[in-house]
């Protein structure tokens, strides 16, 4: 009996792998699929037919208005005052301009974007307050690099208000907060392009004010000093 059993399942095994073949084996005809393998599954394809949308096409077009993450429409700002739309330049455009990437072709720029200059202070203290959310953690309300996580290990935070940042073009700050640098993260998905820029200002405005000298001050706050004396 066990001998018959062992045989027939000699038989078996033969008969089996002689109609699927080995695993793997190059055939002209299309093999057995004893589970569907997942060669065939219920998906659709790229550019595939589809019957269930009255047009048959399987791929969709975006619903209008929508805006690929990491685009922007030109021109326009998609923060919200209220329920309108704000008119305005940045989002998370992605274009390779300067105003954009803080490089003019394979150098980084110095300077403020004009458009953004002439919101004059106002940028300054947008930047204040980005820069408070985004990087006093770290860096410090005063850029010198003893935010609180320093108590908590993060021991390699730079301080901002050092020569080797001053002396840094606009174009590679706005890169560093674009990016990330090192052990530094990337703060440009979540930080819009004009607010990095409103940051890279306030760190100016740190910088400015940590290194002022006398000669600095406008001439009354100059008087005001001196007369303290
Ligand atoms: C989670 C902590 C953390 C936050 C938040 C953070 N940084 Fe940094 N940053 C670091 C660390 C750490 C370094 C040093 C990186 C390294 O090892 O070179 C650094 C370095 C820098 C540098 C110097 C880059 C260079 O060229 O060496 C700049 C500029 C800078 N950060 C700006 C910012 C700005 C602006 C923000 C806010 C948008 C910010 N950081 C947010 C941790 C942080």
């Amino acid at each position: 009996m066990l001998k018959a059993s062992f045989g027939a399942l000699i038989i078996l095994a033969v008969v089996g792998v002689g109609l699927a073949g080995f695993r793997g084996d190059k055939m002209g005809h299309t093999p057995v699929e004893w589970f569907n393998d997942m060669a065939h599954q219920p998906k659709y394809e790229p550019q595939h037919r589809s019957d269930f949308f009255n047009d048959s096409r399987a791929a969709r077009l975006p619903i209008p208005g929508t805006v690929p993450i990491g685009f922007n429409l030109p021109g326009r700002y998609f923060q919200t005052e209220g329920n309108n739309l704000v008119d305005g330049l940045g989002g998370f455009a992605n274009q390779p301009d300067y105003f954009n990437t803080g490089r003019i072709g394979d150098v980084y720029g110095d300077g403020i974007p004009d458009v953004l200059t002439a919101r004059g202070a106002e940028l300054v203290v947008r930047g204040q307050q980005r820069y408070n959310i985004y990087c006093a953690v770290c860096h410090g309300a005063a850029g010198q690099g003893n935010g609180v996580v320093k108590s908590f290990g993060l021991a390699t935070v730079r301080p901002l208000v050092d020569d080797l940042l001053r002396a840094q073009p606009d174009g590679q700050i706005f890169n560093t907060i674009t990016h990330g640098k090192n052990t530094m993260g990337a703060y440009g998905p979540v930080v819009p392009v004009e607010d990095r820029w409103a940051i890279v200002a306030y760190v100016r405005a740190l910088q400015t004010a940590t290194g002022a000298k006398l000669a600095d001050l406008p001439a009354d706050e100059q008087k005001k000093l001196q007369e303290q004396k």
